[in-house]
């Protein structure tokens, strides 16, 4: 029988419908980034809010196209962390309601864990034990993944995320929000070594990664020290260019350097790959270029399971195998400490 998985993390409101096989039969994303736009970041408050107005409807949309019936599911699954307080709240409570109403188990879902599960979705063979590195608007974590549901943290970022930083400079370059997908475009006609911006932590023998002094850098090279509002500042296309492709190479080459140490640390055949970040042109490419080198193999998730959604929920299967269902005095867990 059938799940139903919710997601509500951060700034997308989801919805899935996944046969006991793992089969997507129902799937509906809302997202929010029109509502962000305008503030140049998420707004835990106002994704809250958007969370409480759209949940009942993709629920509704995600089962419609499934055509499962509410009372034919077998359980009901949602991220319970980590995440914004508000917005996790919303998914978890809906959650809760509707294993009440219809009389179902409840499976809380790591959305961390779930991100690197959309991979093994991907492939049909296991891709587990592996190095798992989730690269996201929140979060930039290494795991050794023993199996999906059982992950050892080696390191993550001291400061900002990958995708936060790479929001904050298309949000300096007022090039919207989020600033990742407008910031790797612009990089494609820039020359990638105009700015010699740091690679932090590149050889600091732990898994941890820093990138708020590569922000800082690149904060410096579009306007002096003292300038506080960005939105005058006028570059030529090609600076902001070459800014663009300069900052995306610092970013992917410590990406790239500390899960290939990884996957070699540990001897993993396989290094797998998701969140946001992983929709990333130039970070896809130089990894195959690394597993092709050193001999292991690459599972980034598919395009539209490297952004937020409840598909990958379907980490929640594995869950139910082992009969980790949760109670339901289940809460959220945000989650703002990064050992996750
Ligand atoms: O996984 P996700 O949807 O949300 C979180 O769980 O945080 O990731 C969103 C992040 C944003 O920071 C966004 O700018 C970034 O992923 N992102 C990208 C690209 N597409 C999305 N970053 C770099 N290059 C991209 N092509
Ligand atoms: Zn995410």
């Amino acid at each position: 029988m059938p799940i139903l998985t919710l997601e509500s993390t951060c700034d997308e409101t989801a919805a899935a419908v996944i046969s006991a096989d793992g089969t997507v039969l129902g799937d509906c994303v809302a997202t929010q980034e029109t509502l962000h736009e305008q503030f140049g970041g998420v707004v835990p408050e106002v994704a809250a809010r958007a969370h409480v107005e759209r949940i009942l409807p993709v629920i509704d949309t995600a089962l419609r196209i499934s055509g499962v019936r509410g009372d034919e599911l077998d359980a009901i699954a949602v991220a319970d962390r980590p995440g914004l307080a508000g917005s996790l709240l919303v998914g978890v409570v809906a959650a809760k309601t509707l294993a009440v109403a219809w009389k179902k188990p409840l499976v809380a879902v790591n959305h961390l864990h779930a991100h690197l599960y959309a991979c093994q979705m991907a492939v049909d063979f296991p891709v587990y034990p592996c190095i798992g590195l989730v690269v996201s608007g929140g979060h930039t974590s290494l795991y050794h993944c023993l199996s999906p549901l059982d992950l050892e943290y080696l390191g993550g970022t001291i400061d900002d995320a990958a995708g936060e930083a790479f929001d904050k400079v298309g949000s300096m370059l007022n090039l919207g929000f989020p600033g990742g997908p407008a910031v790797s475009k612009l990089a494609q006609s820039g020359n990638p070594t105009a700015f010699d911006y740091p690679r932090s932590m590149l050889n600091d023998a732990s898994y941890r990664f820093s990138f708020s002094g590569l922000k800082t850098a690149v904060r410096y090279s579009i306007a002096p020290p003292g300038i506080k509002d960005f939105s005058e500042i006028q570059l030529p296309e090609q600076t902001k260019a070459d800014i663009c492709a300069s900052f995306q190479a610092a970013v992917v080459e410590v990406l790239v350097k500390k899960s290939v140490r990884a996957v070699k640390q540990y001897q993993t055949k396989h290094l797998i790959v998701g969140g946001g970040v992983a929709a990333n042109p130039m970070l896809r490419s130089q990894l195959q270029t690394a597993a092709e080198k050193n001999a292991f193999t690459l599972v980034i998730a598919p395009m539209k399971l490297c952004t937020d959604n409840a598909v990958m929920g379907a980490i929640a299967l594995e869950k139910i195998k082992r009969g980790e269902f949760a109670d339901l005095d289940l809460d959220i867990t945000a989650g703002l400490q990064r050992g996750f």
